[in-house]
């Protein structure tokens, strides 16, 4: 398949794959996404079938309107409160799911994620294509996600039929994700709005505790996650001082080794999924990462870092 470059000023032509039942991927502000028309199933397997993505692991369905949510959820006061203040913007709650979508969308549940983006290119393309559209990070299952034009270039050139040519995604980081469906509201993967400013609006807010347990709420919780080809050693804040005797052992194995000492800056977060894909070009065998406070968007960072790692040292 032929994969076709689109820019901004194309959108009508994108549009029209999308209701073809075309996969294209979109720019957000958080992640490049991989797009569907979230109603047809046939469309929506596709997306699977590009990534290489498990089916039991359900999507994210973007709408270009507030409104457009009581089409696919049922909507709770928790939820208007909630997107009142953060949507547009990288925000993604989970509520019950109205009919209309299908099981290929939420992996068989009964619930369904979604999400208003902020960036202006995907708000115009929902808003064309007439439908709600189900997206993925762009990036083939288990590899950092695609944050710019390149990087799912990369991943997809000649396995979709489009892609929209844009800036690299502000943020960075995958949208947060908060499970509205439970009595108490659960931040189930923290992102692009931190726990913080969003328990300031809905004070019983609690994080999904951190353990791998066997039944996850968030299906995609148990897959590997966010991996580039080298190997990623974390090590916790009480180990960072063996970080150097394992640069100098591995060097002496003759490996590349790269090293990341992560910050809480939106600028790091913006450039964490880059790096990564980045020493994977330059061939690294081994990345050492350290550790760092868990808190505002430090614990996005830590999260994707935490999933992405092999091992990790304490
Ligand atoms: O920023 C983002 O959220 C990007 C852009 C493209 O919008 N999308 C994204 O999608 O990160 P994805 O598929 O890579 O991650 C969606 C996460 C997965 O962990 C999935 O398991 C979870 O949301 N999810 C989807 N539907 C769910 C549901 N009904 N219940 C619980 N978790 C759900
Ligand atoms: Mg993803």
């Amino acid at each position: 398949m032929r994969t076709k470059i689109f820019t901004s000023r194309q959108l009508k032509e994108v549009a029209q794959l999308i209701k073809k039942g075309e996969l294209v991927a979109f720019p957000t502000e958080t992640v490049y996404g991989l797009g569907a028309n979230a109603l047809e199933p046939k469309a929506v397997k596709k997306i699977f079938r590009a990534k290489g993505r498990p089916s039991d692991n359900p999507l994210i369905v973007h709408i270009a309107k507030k409104e457009q949510l009581y089409e696919i959820a049922f909507v709770k006061p928790e939820a208007i409160k909630i997107i009142r203040k953060f949507w547009p913007g990288p925000l993604t709650i989970i509520l019950k799911s109205k009919k209309i979508i299908p099981k290929e969308v939420t992996g068989g549940l009964d619930t369904i994620a979604a999400r208003m983006p902020k960036n202006k290119i995907a708000l115009k393309l929902i808003e064309l294509a007439g439908v709600p559209i189900a997206a993925p990070s762009a990036n083939i299952s288990g590899k950092p996600s695609g944050t710019s034009f390149k990087h799912v270039l990369d991943d997809f050139n000649g396995k979709i039929a489009g892609i929209i040519k844009s800036k690299r995604c502000e943020i960075g980081l995958e949208s947060t994700v908060i499970d509205l469906t439970t009595k108490t509201p659960i931040l189930l993967r923290p992102g692009g709005f931190n726990f913080e400013e969003l328990k300031a609006a809905l004070p019983n807010l609690i994080l999904i505790p951190n353990k791998r347990t066997k039944r996850t709420k968030s299906p995609g919780m148990k897959y590997k996650h966010y991996s580039p080809n080298a190997k990623i050693i974390l090590f916790e804040k009480c180990a960072i001082n063996k970080m150097e005797s394992y640069r100098i052992k591995y060097e002496k194995l003759n490996k590349k080794v790269r090293t990341i000492n992560p910050k809480k800056t939106k600028k790091f977060a913006k450039e964490l999924f880059n790096m990564f894909r980045q020493y994977d070009k330059e061939k690294a065998d081994v990345i050492l990462i350290s550790s760092m406070d868990e808190n505002g968007i430090g614990l996005a960072i830590m999260n994707r870092i935490r999933k992405a790692a092999l091992k990790i040292v304490t």
